[in-house]
């Protein structure tokens, strides 16, 4: 059974909605998804530096990633696609992407790789031709004989750069979906080694529990040219399942794991600790330019955001550029604030500190 595209979508005419990718964005778009725990970013705290030797305006964030030149450190998560609601979404964030110089993962393709009609709904490249676009499809697809063909067909459909492989075993387990993740290790070798010979990098990514030290090792040791720790802490993937569940026993299940997964500043420092080279996406409760400056002075090289950029594409285009521009606008207010004048220099800032044992007063 598929990962965010539910039993019986392949295959289904068109003109028929394959449920999960809508019933996904409707549930993604209440509060009912959000992890209660936070992602960590609390817990870390700036020092003040009230002599910062930099103007504001001469802050650069821009950097690359997989070859391409971005112009800020930040990344629209993979969500959705498949249908046309979702392309009109996708082509929304795309062409924000596009303007501003951001990443851009979509969604999982596995509808559209088993029903070619579905195809053109993922596709972005018309309104975002320059973007570091990211493929998408599980891991668990592997155990199930998908290999470089399917990957190197997700990739071609929508002129990706790299290609995202997600790794979700408690959202398949909570959905009743693919629970056999036997010689995966293998098999993503073997993906990953095909694919540096094609010059497509193989990301690992969470969906939202988090990767940690012992997993980020395993992936590490098995070739991943990169990986997104995707912890717990923004939108909770047990509780989608469990909104989304169409029995009331898929629904507890959902439920019971609603908290379950690594705080995304956990993940960031336990994927670190086992390399300090491999690039690193952080993504999972990410809500500001705030948070996105701790995740890179934590140790990520990216940031990455799904809910608040789908609330915000979905009201529409000026809602979704002004909240990029605010984004941006934290982050770079943050690194004025601790003296750094350039993403290096925020990845070594002296200046950040755990808190994670002072109170704040409580609020009047
Ligand atoms: C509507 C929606 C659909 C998603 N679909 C996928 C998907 O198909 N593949 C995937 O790897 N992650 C998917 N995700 C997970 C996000 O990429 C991200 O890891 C997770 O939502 C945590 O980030 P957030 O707290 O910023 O929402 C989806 C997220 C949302 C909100």
């Amino acid at each position: 059974m598929p990962d965010f595209d539910e039993a019986g979508a392949a295959g289904a005419p068109l003109a028929r909605d394959p449920g999960s990718k809508t019933a996904h964005l409707d549930a993604c778009l209440t509060p009912a998804v959000d992890y209660r725990k936070s992602a960590g970013f609390e817990r870390w705290d700036f020092v003040n530096q009230a002599l910062p030797e930099l103007a504001l305006d001469d802050i650069e964030l821009s950097t690359s990633l997989c070859g391409k030149e971005l112009r800020a450190p930040l990344m629209i998560a993979p969500m959705t696609g498949g249908v046309e609601r979702a392309h009109q979404l996708n082509l929304r964030l795309a062409q924000a992407a596009q303007r501003y110089g951001l990443a851009m993962g979509v969604g999982s393709q596995r509808v559209a790789l088993e029903d070619a009609a579905r195809a053109p709904f993922f596709q972005v490249r018309s309104v975002a031709p320059d973007i570091l676009l990211f493929a998408n499809f599980g891991a668990a697809q592997l155990a199930h004989g998908w290999g470089v063909d399917h990957a190197r067909r997700a990739v071609d459909m929508i002129e990706a750069d790299a290609l995202f492989l997600h790794f979700n075993p408690i959202q398949e387990a909570a959905q009743g979906g693919d629970v056999d993740f036997r010689g995966l290790s293998t098999r993503v070798r073997e993906l990953c080694a095909a694919m540096r010979d094609r010059g497509v990098p193989v990301f690992a990514r969470e969906v939202g529990f988090g990767i940690s030290a012992d997993a980020a090792r395993a992936l590490v040791d098995a070739g991943v040219s990169g990986i997104d720790c995707a912890g717990a802490g923004g939108t909770s993937w047990a509780k989608v399942e469990a909104v989304c569940a169409k029995s009331e026993r898929r629904r507890r299940m959902g439920a019971a794991f609603g908290e379950w997964g690594i705080a995304t500043a956990d993940a960031i420092r336990a994927v670190r600790s086992v390399s300090e080279r491999i690039p690193l996406v952080a993504t999972g409760g990410i809500r500001s330019g705030i948070d996105v400056a701790k995740a890179l002075a934590l140790g990520a090289d990216l940031a990455a955001m799904a809910k608040p950029f789908l609330i915000a594409a979905n009201e529409g285009e000026q809602v979704l550029a002004t909240f990029i521009e605010d984004v941006l606008d934290e982050l770079r207010i943050s690194m004025f604030g601790i003296g750094a004048s350039d993403l290096d220099a925020l990845r070594r800032t002296p200046h950040l500190r755990d808190v994670s044992h002072s109170a704040l007063l409580p609020a009047r």
